[in-house]
């Protein structure tokens, strides 16, 4: 498989729900000339149903396991921008297989705009849903303190706070820069 001069084949970004994985993986692949790929969208297009659907019908264990495969199969595919789902570095393996074939960036935000950003959002995400105002916030700050040690595996933690996406873009091209990517 094709790797890049640093020997690393994908650009992994990692980071809670509405750390802005997506917009800012989108717009570095752009870029960087890099296919784009957002492991829900996939998941959703090869399971023909949302992520919304899998955890309802099929349950959070299952959407786990699809989602260790998605990152599994990215083994064979050129190098590209990878946005992951933010409980996909929590599954047993998972971290070990970024490490063994990408670059990891943890877009780093904290829990207040966290909170900010997801309370707007709360419908679009299975795990948010069902929660009353009462019981988001100490969700939000608990689901990301399990996870945070996770995170901060990266190679790279990038703080995704104040800055616009293409700030942070910027920097993220100059860190690659410093790392020989
Ligand atoms: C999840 C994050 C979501 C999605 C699913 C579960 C999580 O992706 O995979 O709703 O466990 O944190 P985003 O991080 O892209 O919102």
């Amino acid at each position: 498989m094709e790797e890049r001069k640093d020997g690393k084949q994908h650009i992994f970004l990692i980071g809670f729900m509405g750390s802005g994985k997506s917009t800012v993986g989108e717009l570095l692949a752009e870029r960087l000339s890099l296919p784009f790929i957002d492991s829900d969208r996939e998941i959703e297009k090869s399971e023909g149903k949302s992520i919304d659907e899998i955890f309802s019908r099929e349950g959070e264990k299952a959407f786990r396991d699809m989602e260790l495969n998605f990152l599994v199969e990215l083994k064979g595919l050129k190098p590209s921008v990878v946005s992951l789902g933010g409980g996909l570095p929590a599954i047993n393996g998972a971290l070990e297989l970024m490490h063994q074939f990408g670059l990891v960036i943890y877009l780093n935000t904290s829990l207040l705009t966290l909170i900010q950003r997801l309370k707007n959002e709360k419908d679009l995400r299975p795990l948010l849903k069902d929660l009353s105002d009462a019981e988001f916030h100490p969700f939000v700050e608990d689901l990301l303190s399990q996870r945070v040690h996770f995170y901060k595996q990266a190679k790279l933690i990038m703080p995704n706070e104040r800055n616009s996406p293409i700030e942070l873009v910027d920097k993220l091209t100059k860190e690659l820069n410093k790392l020989n990517y």
